[in-house]
């Protein structure tokens, strides 16, 4: 089982083997957090996912990282669910989300992996929810990944990941 760190800053800047982005199925890019990481990566993040798109909502998939700083050499490209009151399965495809997310960052040798808070910005999943999903399913699934750093980009995620951790 990884090492959960909870940590507070923007996933562009964290120094581990592979970073997830919350993507949508086109992998195109977007805003949020895949905007970010599609800025830092450069254009060529755009094209190599268009090449492997679409990609379902709770799959993974892999890209090189392109223009990110090294250590990063890959985007683990996942596909959150849009938040639709919780009787649709949002619940399982996050569960799926982080789990295919480690099981593609075993695919491409990644021992340390950094996470966002996947599907609760503009999915609008509940971040409390979504904070024990992210830590009961990074621990329940059997990976090689030593140590996964769950980058909050604001206070209140912080402290939910943070209580989810300590839970
Ligand atoms: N580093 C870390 N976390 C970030 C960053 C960043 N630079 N920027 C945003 N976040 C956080 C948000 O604050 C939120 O907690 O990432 C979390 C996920 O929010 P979104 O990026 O909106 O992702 P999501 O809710 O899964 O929506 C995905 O938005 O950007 C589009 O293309 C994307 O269509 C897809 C949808």
């Amino acid at each position: 089982m990884p090492v959960i760190e909870v940590v507070l800053g923007d996933i562009t800047r964290e120094d581990v083997d592979a970073i997830v982005t919350a993507a949508n199925e086109s992998l195109l890019g977007g805003g949020g957090v895949d905007g970010a990481i599609h800025r830092a990566a450069g254009p060529r993040l755009a094209q190599a996912g268009a090449a492997l798109a679409p990609c379902a909502a709770g799959d993974a998939v892999a890209t090189p990282a392109f223009d990110l700083n090294p250590p990063v050499r890959h985007v683990i490209h996942t596909v959150g669910p849009v938040w639709e009151g919780g009787d649709y399965g949002e619940a399982d495809i996050l569960t799926s989300c982080y789990r295919r997310s480690l099981e593609v960052a075993d695919e491409v040798g990644a021992h340390r992996v950094a996470f966002p808070a996947i599907a609760t910005g503009v999915y609008g999943f509940p971040p409390a929810r979504a904070a024990t999903i992210a830590i009961s399913t990074i621990r329940a699934t059997p990976t090689d990944v030593e140590h996964v750093r769950l980058v909050a980009f604001d206070d209140e995620t912080y402290d939910l990941l943070t209580a989810a951790a300590q839970a």
